[in-house]
């Protein structure tokens, strides 16, 4: 049996965790800034030393291929981000893409030489941390996202995503070149902390993902009018805040009369101009809404449709913008079989269960067979600099994920192909 490299495994998650914008305060690393170029420059050199030919798509993911026997094979892609939230962790991300270094490597050093060619895969913007809605890598690689769209996300200091990965020579405009599709891609499978408690609770050393949650994320604007906060009567305001707030307070209870546990939750609130002195004139929050049911999550945008026309009134003017929409999705019945069977054949304690969060391969599940594995998290805690995964769980769910590149691929050992 092949074990993963516990130490390579640790090198490369505490070698990613240094580019962050935030020592000594968990990593912060948003896509095309200076963290994300220094991170890249690390992948790309990994990829490399493994013998992967590395490169980067026209919007900035980074592939390093190792070539398959077949020619014109679709491939198989192993791997995740490496973008962060504000003060995460060193984890949420990095595990998959370190997976997919360490399955390259476990090829290389076994001299195993897959059928359909193998790609590792880091991708940019999961989070949505600099441009909001977040799987942008992913969703740009499934051809969901146009040239205009990055003109029109914007960062907090109003920098659209295509000037920014201008800056890091990417160019918005060529990605269709980015695009993938079920014909060049034969599976993608993704390595992720669990991010909750379950596997912990259980004593248990991998997940396997059955489906992922269908999510939106979507922003509210509220248009007030400005004015002295001493000189100007309470009557006839149109105070941005105090309309904002009559939405805010409606919104937890929406999903919570709903009956199969969708989550609600606003993370993110701007109030300006932002003066102590100063009445509001405009404030914008998201909110992020999540169920397996799709009905629901329908049901609960319809009312805050009506909760934000409610709160239309003389000076106060609201507006909704979707950054978001993902169904439900289910992963591969087929790479749930085969995961099931590379832990039995491990000797590891798995159990099935379903993804809250939001990943990249929910995205991949939409044209090609697509698998999700969780490995667990201490505490049950995530985007938090205090996130943990034991080196030696990691090798673990590693260990199973490489059992399934190799059947996914195909692979085989050189030395039996040159007796062919
Ligand atoms: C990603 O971490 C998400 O679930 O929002
Ligand atoms: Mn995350
Ligand atoms: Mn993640």
């Amino acid at each position: 049996m092949i074990k993963a490299n516990k130490h390579r495994i640790q090198t490369y998650i505490e070698s990613l965790a240094r580019f962050t914008a935030t020592p000594g305060n968990g990593t912060t690393r948003l896509s095309y800034s200076k963290e994300d170029a220094a991170a890249r420059r690390y992948i790309k050199q990994e990829m490399a030393n493994l013998g992967l030919s590395v490169r980067e798509d026209a919007v900035g993911n980074i592939y390093g291929k190792l070539e398959g026997a077949l020619k014109n094979a679709p491939a198989v892609i192993i791997g995740s981000h490496f973008d962060s939230v504000p003060n995460g962790g060193s984890f949420d991300g990095p595990a998959g893409i370190i997976a997919g270094l360490e399955v390259a490597a476990l090829f290389q050093e076994y001299g195993l030489e897959p059928q359909y060619p193998l790609e590792v895969i880091a991708m940019i913007e999961e989070e949505g941390s600099r441009f909001g809605g977040g799987v942008l890598g992913s969703r740009m690689i499934a051809g969901q996202i146009t040239p205009a769209d990055l003109y029109e996300m914007k960062d907090s200091i109003g920098l659209s995503a295509a000037a920014a990965m201008e800056k890091l020579g990417f160019n918005a405009a060529d990605i269709c070149s980015a695009r993938r599709t079920g014909n060049d891609v034969k599976a993608f499978l993704e390595l992720h902390i669990e991010q909750g408690p379950l596997l912990e609770e259980g004593a248990q050393d991998v997940g396997i993902v059955q489906m992922i949650v269908g999510m939106t994320e979507i922003r509210i604007t509220v248009r007030g009018r400005s004015g002295h906060a001493g000189t100007t009567p309470m009557e006839g305001r149109a105070d941005a805040l105090a309309a904002a707030v009559s939405i805010l307070n409606e919104l937890p209870g929406i999903a919570s009369d709903e009956s199969d546990l969708p989550v609600l939750t606003v993370g993110k609130l701007d109030v300006l101009p932002n003066g102590a002195n100063v009445i509001p004139n405009q404030v914008v929050f998201t909110v992020d809404i999540r169920s397996a049911n799709s009905d629901t999550i329908k049901r609960i945008l319809r009312k805050i449709d009506k909760l934000v026309a409610d709160a239309e009134r003389p000076g106060i003017s609201l507006s909704i913008d979707e950054l978001l929409y993902a169904e439900p999705v289910e992963m591969s019945a087929n790479i749930q079989s085969l995961l099931i069977g590379n832990c039995e054949k491990l000797g590891l304690r798995y159990r099935k269960m379903v993804s809250g969060a939001g990943h990249d391969a929910m995205i991949f599940a939409g044209f090609t067979d697509t698998g999700l594995i969780f490995v667990p998290s201490k505490d049950g805690i995530s985007h938090t600099p205090e996130e943990w995964t034991d080196y030696a769980q990691l090798q673990k769910g590693i260990e199973v994920a490489f059992e399934t590149i190799v059947q996914l691929t195909e692979a085989k050992e050189k030395s039996s192909n040159t007796e062919m």
